[in-house]
């Protein structure tokens, strides 16, 4: 206190020296000041990491990583938002605690301090997730990271064209609708003829329609004449994406062959593959399914699809 005093010659450094002085006194007066050494201030968070979007239905593992670097862990728990769903107490018999929240269904023997597995994940799951891990006597101390986990719910089947004719000739209107049913968040559609993407004034915008239980679909109609160019390569051909930000890919193929129809046939299959590796940064779902389309008509060759689910880790 004297050598602060002693070195503010001036009466406002005077004041901030005593409010400077008066903290240090209280500080060392009370003990409580934590010192710093080996072994205090120790516990940091690593990562959170919780998948960027995940799938309806199906369970996530969310990980707190941390390091106690010679702590005593005395808790780590679970938020979503503000509300604590899960709290993990070694000391505590048992050591997981559970709080009833929407959406959220905590499998408590796949889920330990370091990891969190939610089972039959739904729209209401969605949200920021945050860990929080504090440590014994004497620090106390306390860390937490977030993240945020999206819920995505892919549409049962891809993308469907209607409105194609059995036969297109130079001069005909092309007046089709592509529609990609109950998905969330909504598909993006896009228009492709002769795998070029159509010109956007060839496109009719038609706005999104969201069910009763959230579920939207999205409908992209196209509509232009048909000139000599669209046949150079013999067939026209349209395709119509469906995309999920990055997450989902499916397409349905219409294609056309000049002044005959189309006798083909294709057969139907449907796959889907989701990566069963928890520990794996990258998680991929795959739809294959063929369209039978009607023999009157020229409408057919649907191919599909691929689905990408990118886990992103989050630092806090
Ligand atoms: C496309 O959908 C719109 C809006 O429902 C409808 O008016 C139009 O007739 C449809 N076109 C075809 C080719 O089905
Ligand atoms: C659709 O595309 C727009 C623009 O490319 C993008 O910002 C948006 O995230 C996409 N939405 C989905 C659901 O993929």
């Amino acid at each position: 206190m004297t050598e602060c005093q002693r070195s503010s010659p001036f009466v406002l450094h005077f004041f901030g020296c005593l409010a400077i002085c008066d903290a240090a006194v209280e500080a060392i007066g009370d003990g409580s000041l934590p010192v710093p050494s080996s072994g205090v201030f120790a516990l940091k968070m690593v990562q959170v990491k919780v998948p960027l979007a995940a799938l309806s239905g199906h369970s996530v593992q969310l990980e707190c990583i941390f390091s106690l670097d010679g702590e005593s862990l005395y808790a780590v728990k679970w938020y979503r938002g503000v509300d604590e769903f899960y709290r993990y107490v070694p000391a505590e018999e048992p050591h997981a605690t559970v709080f009833g929240l929407n959406g959220i269904e905590v499998d408590l023997d796949e889920s330990n301090a370091n990891r969190l597995v939610l089972r039959s994940i739904t729209a209401e799951t969605a949200g920021r997730f945050r860990c929080e891990v504090s440590a014994e006597a004497p620090s106390f101390e306390t860390v937490s990271g977030h993240a945020d986990m999206t819920v995505v719910q892919l549409p049962q089947r891809g993308p469907v064209i209607v409105g194609g004719k059995p036969r297109y000739s130079v001069g005909d209107q092309v007046d089709l609708n592509c529609t990609s049913m109950r998905s969330s968040p909504a598909t993006n559609l896009t228009w492709y003829i002769n795998g070029e993407p159509a010109e956007r004034h060839h496109l009719k915008f038609y706005p999104i329609v969201e069910d009763i239980d959230g579920l939207e679909t999205s409908m992209l109609g196209l509509h232009f004449i048909i000139k000599t160019r669209h046949f150079r390569k013999g067939d026209l051909k349209f395709k119509c994406t469906a995309t999920l930000a990055a997450l989902y890919w499916q397409s349905n193929e219409a294609s056309a062959e000049p002044d005959r129809p189309v006798h083909h046939q294709r057969s139907s299959s449907s796959e889907v593959y989701l990566d069963g590796h928890r520990t794996s940064t990258l998680a991929s779902a795959a739809l294959t399914v063929h369209f039978l389309g009607p023999l009157q008509r020229s409408v057919l060759s649907a191919c599909f699809m691929i689905a990408m689910l990118i886990y992103v880790v989050s630092l806090s």
